[in-house]
């Protein structure tokens, strides 16, 4: 699929996965929307991106945020790439406390919330509206691009909330994809490994320390713009579709 000329939207574009996407697509040619509920981040990263990238405020729960996200998308050429790389509630915890008490309920329906119901939300509506495009060519239509975690096949203690909604995710990859084959909109998931970003709150050396060390090659974490890299590589390839690619420098989750 081609970007130059096209749009894409990016939900958590303001974010570190996000953002490094964003600078990836933009490069590339297309026009990004970025997508996100950080206001100053969101209007920073589209000034310093130039004219051909604008934020629009998106929660993923908001059906007409994600359409005003659509619409600003489709001002800047067809809609043609939907990446999801939003963050959002995680409750931790394992499922029986020490106490023997049961882990807590709505914690673990505000988990699925953002990473697997709004996954869900941008999906649907983003291949709505590239559904009713002309096709590009033998590319189809769309692409959409969803990020999951390799926690969603080894999920580690505590983690049960955020393994059900990344699982889910990659569930959601194969049967996206044969819904939406008669459209040519190809659907595809990231499961990316443990990415240096903001979400871990620690300078780079820290972290690596911290969490570089058991990751076979390369011995550190991963960077958002190799995530970045990989997005625009499987939007440009028409032939990979209803695939879950792990980025992870071979890394498997232990138990903890
Ligand atoms: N960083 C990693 O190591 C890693 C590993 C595996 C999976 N992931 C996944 O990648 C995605 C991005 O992670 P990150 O490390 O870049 O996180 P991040 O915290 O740097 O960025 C997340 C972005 O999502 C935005 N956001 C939060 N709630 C939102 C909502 N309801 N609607 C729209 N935007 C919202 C935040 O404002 C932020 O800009 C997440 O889904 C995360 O689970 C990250």
């Amino acid at each position: 699929m081609r970007l130059s000329g096209n749009s894409v939207i990016v939900t958590g574009g303001a974010g570190g996965l996000g953002e490094a996407t964003c600078r990836a697509l933009a490069a590339a040619g297309a026009a990004v929307v970025v997508a996100d509920v950080a206001d100053d981040k969101g209007k920073a990263l589209a000034d310093d991106l130039g004219g051909n990238a604008t934020y629009v405020k998106v929660d993923v729960s908001e059906p007409e945020d994600i359409t005003a996200a659509i619409a600003a998308a489709q001002e800047r050429g067809p809609l043609r790439a939907a990446v999801t790389a939003h963050g959002g509630y995680v409750l931790a915890g394992r499922i029986v406390k020490k106490d023997n008490s049961p882990l807590e309920l709505q914690g673990f329906r505000d988990t699925l919330e953002p990473y697997l119901t709004g996954t869900y939300n941008v999906m649907r509506l983003a291949a709505a509206a590239m559904a009713a495009s002309e096709p590009e060519g033998e590319s189809g239509r769309g692409v959409i691009v969803t990020t999951a975690s390799i926690a969603g096949y080894e999920g580690q203690i505590g983690q049960v909330p955020y393994a059900a909604a990344k699982g889910g995710v990659i569930a959601m990859t194969l049967t996206a994809a044969r819904d939406l084959a008669p459209m040519g909109i190809r659907v595809l998931t990231i499961a990316p490994g443990t990415f240096f970003t903001p979400a871990f709150g620690m300078p780079e050396e820290q972290a690596t320390e911290h969490f570089g060390q058991g990751i076979p090659f390369p011995k550190r974490m991963g960077r958002p713009a190799e995530y970045g890299h990989l997005v625009e590589s499987m939007i440009a390839n028409d032939y990979l579709n209803g695939e879950v690619i792990r980025i992870d420098g071979a890394h498997r989750f232990g138990p903890r």
